[in-house]
């Protein structure tokens, strides 16, 4: 190549000519990363921005010191997942192996469009998607496709759902007599009202069922809410069940839900986009009883299994009816007679091959190593649950059943009225003072704390640092 106002490092030469340079660069990206990655838990979990790179696209490239200096730049300023005490939401510290995996999969850019753009990644990713179906129990005629994140993951199930029930394939909703809804828990996740929307539905089509004190979805008024849609003229088409939800991260009574979907002939999906993962628990799974009815789950490794984003997946009990009930052929792509095409029975198209990332963390970590970071989340979860009710001042907004816990601030000199201001001022203060970042979802019409325990690297030692903060600033003031 005799392009020069390229870098001898642009691209990694095909016969190694350029080895050394490309090496030189490698290496230093690298140790900058180990170095900055290796220090995490000296900066803030939530960095302040204070310096962004300059916008400008230069005319000539930068060379490698100046590129560096800008890089280390935006890594300091970035969100610090790694942080023991980073527990504010569902973001993980990613596993070595998915960092490589994904590094090596950037660096091969196959797409999983199709097969002969990616001859074994199209074949990796369906047979490690049917293993992991039968970790939740779902039978030999299942299979899925990885999609880039939870949010796609139930646009693809809802539409599959909806396909199988309708005959609208091809012709669209405009043929239907009655309008179809579905039904979620006013916990579940907004990606099914988008999903809803998205699919022409409209967001009301997704119908949120109360929930119970303790977050699960209220079977009774599961019912209801079926026969009033059907009496005012609606089409009901499916159920969903949520396996950790988003703000309290509980678990929906899905043995229940499976019955009901069952007997009213309705699809039944399971978002376990988080608690997913316990599968991977001998000690926790049972926490998913009645999963392996479902239709179709979604689950996101890239939350709870420590691969790094995005990496989602929705799996579908009969993969056959998914794939008629959703395939678009792509006339301009090479047929293989043991492998699809996956572009044309999921919702994108070009796709990275986030399989490899998934498969690199299985290999590397093994299902003993999966199951033991769970159990010691769940460890964690237990000491932070008994020190918020060892307060009486702090209230939890239900029992937690995984390793998130979702609580608030109720101190008593001070009214009601001011509750919400003094939890975000807590927060502010545990993050300023106490290394410590937790979110404040809005949750029933308040402001609450949300702390997710899935760091393998927080310690009891940090939940007691953050609890000796909280108790500082609850001291009332002169
Ligand atoms: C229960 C649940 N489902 C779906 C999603 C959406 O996932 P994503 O943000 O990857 O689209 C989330 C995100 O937090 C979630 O908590």
């Amino acid at each position: 190549m005799d392009l020069p106002n390229l870098p001898s490092a642009a691209f990694i030469a095909p016969d190694g000519k350029n080895h050394q340079a490309v090496a030189s660069f490698v290496q230093k990206v690298v140790d900058l990363l180990l170095m900055e990655m290796g220090q995490a838990s000296r900066r803030s979990p939530l960095p302040a921005l204070n310096h962004l790179p300059a916008h400008q696209i230069p005319n000539q490239g930068i060379n490698e010191v100046e590129l560096l200096t800008q890089l280390k730049n935006i890594i300091q300023q970035s969100m610090n997942a790694a942080h023991p005490g980073y527990i504010g939401h569902m973001d993980s510290i990613p596993s070595t192996a998915s960092m490589l995996g994904d590094l090596v999969a950037g660096a091969l850019n196959n797409n999983m469009l199709s097969v002969e753009m990616s001859p074994i990644l199209s074949r990796l990713e369906p047979l490690l998607l049917k293993e992991i179906a039968a970790m939740f129990g779902l039978p030999e005629t299942a299979g899925g496709v990885l999609v880039s994140g939870g949010s796609l993951g139930n646009l693809q199930a809802i539409a599959v759902a909806r396909n199988s029930h309708f005959p609208i394939l091809a012709k669209g909703l405009a043929g239907l007599e009655k309008p179809p809804v579905f039904f979620t828990s006013a916990a579940a996740h907004t990606s099914f009202k988008k999903a809803a929307m998205v699919l022409g539905l409209g967001s009301d089509a997704a119908i949120g069922i109360t929930t119970d004190q303790q977050g699960k979805l209220d079977c009774g008024a599961l019912e209801v809410a079926i026969a009033q849609a059907q009496q005012s003229g609606q089409a009901p088409f499916a159920i969903v069940a949520t396996a950790g939800t988003t703000v309290t991260g509980n678990i929906d009574p899905i043995e229940d839900m499976a019955d009901i979907a069952q007997e009213h002939n309705l699809w039944f999906h399971v978002d376990a986009s988080y608690g997913g993962a316990l599968a991977f628990s001998p000690q926790h799974q049972h926490l998913l009883k009645g999963i392996d009815q479902a239709d179709s789950i979604t689950f996101n490794p890239q939350k709870w299994l420590y691969v790094t984003k995005t990496c989602a997946m929705t799996l579908f009990r009969d993969a056959g009816s998914w794939q008629s009930n959703f395939r678009i052929g792509a006339p301009y792509m090479g047929e293989e007679d043991d492998a699809i095409n996956l572009g044309e029975v999921s919702l994108q198209g070009t796709r990275h091959g986030d399989v490899l990332k998934l498969w690199m963390t299985l290999q590397h970590l093994g299902k003993a190593g999966c199951a033991e970071i769970i159990e010691q989340n769940f460890a964690i979860t237990q000491a932070f649950v008994q020190a918020v009710r060892d307060r009486p001042f702090l209230r939890l907004a239900t029992s937690p059943e995984m390793n998130i816990v979702c609580f608030r601030g109720e101190p008593e000199h001070l009214p009601s009225a001011k509750w919400d201001d003094w939890n975000q001022q807590l927060r502010k203060h545990l993050l300023t003072h106490h290394q410590t970042f937790l979110s404040l979802p809005k949750h029933q019409g308040q402001r609450w704390l949300k702390a997710v325990l899935l760091n393998p690297f927080t310690q009891i030692k940090d939940i007691e640092q953050l609890f000796y903060g909280l108790d500082q600033f609850s001291l009332p003031r002169q």
